[in-house]
């Protein structure tokens, strides 16, 4: 937990409203997988194409559940690429919107091993993803456009728009829906050992009552049977309930600071996408590239956040080469600059962000990291006093070089008014050839 984050106190260690989960790992380790993989994986055009496209249940089932064959899938692959990227932890969509299920569940027949798959899928992740190290997060959908009890709205699903609604409607009952949901959520929770992270997606209440929230849910049932079966778990925040939660899950969208609510800043994870859409699209060009991903990685630190980066694996059951390339590339700069994201968070204010540079502190080790996003022209400017009194040693993170630095008896830089300090660090003219250079400054 970072020392600066407030949570509430707790009250009764058995009241799950006020309980929370251990985020000591979480915020230390601060770079996850996101995976979703699903029936939409043979769409490859979004995973939301049941709603996009309005398709009914059976024609969903009769073009994907029945053609779904991932016989390339190989988890310890998975699991290994995710630990090359230097990813900590992996949250994996055990049942999307679409509500297909990607474990043995005794609740329903839409599940993997009733496909061409002919298997659970989800137990050799977790094993895989847990022998190379990682923790486990299950994201599982509270939104289900699959079941036959769960009340069809205006809003989202593949019948919002059809005339049938209304009737269909009349022979479901959204709380034989939601015992579904509870009764999965505790297979989850018993059957596959420890698990970190309850990702549950998501709620869209309507003032009319025409959305979806915590009572179709019954989410205050829900979080107490998470809170039993699992304590320790991070659970995110989309449950509609003011309290419970531990992490804020901002997604496609960078926070311009460190997330706060109520004005106390919070444990939060931004969670992206490469190119736009979650699970796997075959023709979606808008692919970010590494360096900016790397960057984005930077930013959630040094705003004390985490990142889950999301990958959408083929129906064949693979990463394809464009997130393989974004991946690795990303796991070639962690090899070598992990110090400045592991165990850091956001620098203290007394150290001035240099210009076109991001900051991240490790408090146990007294180092602070300055990743240079444009190369100065000789010297880095460290602005601030603070870095004067304080900075004892530089080096370039990538090879251990040291920078040796400008002190201001030399320099007299006019906005040092006292002391012996280091203004600046002498660069090399040329910029390391690494997606971001990193000067790793030890402090006293
Ligand atoms: C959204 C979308 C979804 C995705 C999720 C990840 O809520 O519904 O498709 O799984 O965000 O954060």
């Amino acid at each position: 937990m970072a020392k600066s984050v407030r949570r509430p106190a707790r009250k009764a260690a058995s009241d799950p409203a006020t309980m929370q989960g251990d985020s000591s790992w979480f915020v230390h380790d601060r770079f996850g997988m996101f995976i979703h993989w699903g029936l939409y994986a043979l769409g490859a055009r979004h995973e939301w194409l049941m709603h996009n496209e309005q398709i009914p249940v059976g024609e969903y089932e009769r073009r994907y559940f029945r053609h779904f064959e991932p016989d390339l899938y190989d988890p310890q692959v998975w699991a290994d690429t995710a630990a090359k990227a230097g990813m900590k932890y992996f949250v994996i969509t055990t049942k999307h919107h679409e509500g297909f299920c990607l474990w043995d569940s005794d609740l329903t027949d839409y599940k993997a091993p009733n496909t061409l798959a002919g298997r659970d899928l989800l137990r050799p992740m977790v094993d895989a993803y847990r022998g190379n190290g990682l923790k486990v997060g299950f994201y599982h959908s509270l939104i289900d456009w699959h079941h036959p009890q769960y009340i069809l709205d205006p809003h989202i699903g593949p019948y919002r728009a059809s005339p049938e609604r209304e009737q269909l409607n009349k022979a479901r009952r959204q709380s034989r829906y939601a015992d579904y949901l509870h009764g999965q959520v505790r297979e989850l929770l018993t059957r596959f050992g420890k698990i970190d992270v309850m990702w549950f997606d998501f709620s869209y209440p309507k003032p009319d009552g025409s959305g979806k929230g915590r009572a179709d849910w019954r989410s205050e049932e829900l979080l107490a049977l998470v809170r039993g079966l699992q304590p320790h778990i991070m659970l995110d925040d989309r449950l509609d309930l003011p309290y419970g939660w531990d992490i804020k899950t901002p997604e496609q969208v960078q926070p311009r600071q460190w997330v706060t609510v109520d004005g106390h800043k919070v444990v939060w994870e931004a969670c992206q996408t490469f190119s736009g859409s979650w699970g796997y699209h075959r023709d979606e060009a808008s692919w970010r590239d590494t360096d900016e991903l790397i960057r984005t990685l930077v930013d959630c630190v040094s705003k004390g956040g985490n990142l889950l980066l999301n990958v959408g694996p083929t129906a064949r059951g693979e990463f394809d080469p464009r997130a393989m390339d974004r991946i690795l590339g990303i796991g070639e700069w962690m090899r070598r600059h992990s110090r400045s994201i592991y165990g850091c968070t956001q620098a203290p204010d007394e150290f001035g962000v240099p210009e076109n540079c991001k900051l991240t502190w490790n408090p146990d080790r007294k180092r602070l990291y300055v990743h240079v996003l444009a190369w100065p022209y000789k010297q880095l400017w460290l602005p601030g006093q603070a870095y004067g009194e304080r900075v004892e040693y530089a080096q370039l993170l990538h090879d251990a070089s040291e920078l040796t630095l400008n002190r201001v008896e030399d320099w007299q830089a006019h906005w040092v008014k006292s002391g012996p300090t280091a203004a600046s660090v002498n660069l090399p003219q040329t910029r390391p050839g690494v997606a971001v250079p990193v000067v790793e400054l030890f402090l006293k």
